[in-house]
């Protein structure tokens, strides 16, 4: 298997083990949580787990949550997330994350920041000293606020991209209909006061910031062809 894919596998392997019977799970989105979704599924298959409810973050984290068996519920039908599991675009030292490279950043905002636990499974290649110097943060934007939003975004130094789709034509059009800027800052030095100053732009729904929400970062490496998880 490739190095990537298998850090990413054996990632998710180890956040599905710190799933508990009883528990509501919130499920993230992307290719390393969609491991960490199918190792919960096997886990409740085997019996080894019971009576686990997840809430899903996507489309993605709810159509992998039904092919693997683990029942889902809403935020209107529970006040406790006990566990959220969810990957992310680059984390710095102090667990501050860059998501939103799937376009889901809003739903994970809400149901990673409800969680009690909060653990990102990512790569080591995630690692980064400061956000913003190897991914461009997503920022969710309501389709009639694009062009203005565009221009606030430039103003505050910021190069923008509407995201595009793939195998689809046109924008990426988000799970609640809107559409992603990706903008590239040189380091962000205040990634908390950026949250709040792009999320103040009038038809911002959420950007990509997750500052002070993940508890565990669990950090995927290969060396000489063998996977290792380590705990951060
Ligand atoms: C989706 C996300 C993903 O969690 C993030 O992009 C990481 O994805 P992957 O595990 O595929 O690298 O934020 O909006």
């Amino acid at each position: 298997m490739d190095p990537v894919k298998l850090m990413k596998q054996e990632v998710g392997r180890a956040a599905a083990a710190q799933v508990q019977s009883g528990t509501v799970v919130g499920l993230g989105t992307g290719s390393t949580t969609a491991f960490a979704i199918q190792f919960i599924g096997d886990r409740l298959k085997s019996g080894e787990l019971q009576d686990i409810k997840g809430v899903p973050t996507s489309f993605q984290a709810s159509v992998l949550a039904k092919q693997h068996g683990i029942p889902l519920t809403t935020l209107d039908e529970v006040d406790t997330i006990h566990l959220a599991i969810d990957g992310a675009d680059e984390v710095d030292p102090q667990f501050n994350l860059i998501k939103g490279g799937g376009a889901a950043h809003t739903r994970e905002k809400i149901v990673d920041g409800l969680a009690e636990k909060f653990i990102v499974v990512v790569d080591s290649s995630k690692l980064v000293d400061k956000l913003g110097t190897t991914f461009a943060l997503p920022v969710e934007v309501l389709p009639m606020a694009v062009a203005p939003v565009t221009r606030a975004l430039t103003a505050m130094g910021g190069t923008v991209e509407l995201r595009m789709g793939v195998k689809k034509d046109g924008p990426v059009i988000t799970d609640q209909g809107n559409m992603v800027l990706d903008v590239k800052f040189a380091a962000i030095e205040d990634p908390a006061g950026m949250e709040q100053t792009i999320n103040n732009i009038p038809g911002v729904l959420e950007n990509g910031l997750f500052v002070g929400v993940a508890t565990e970062v669990l950090v995927g490496e290969v060396k000489d062809g063998a996977a290792s998880v380590r705990s951060l």
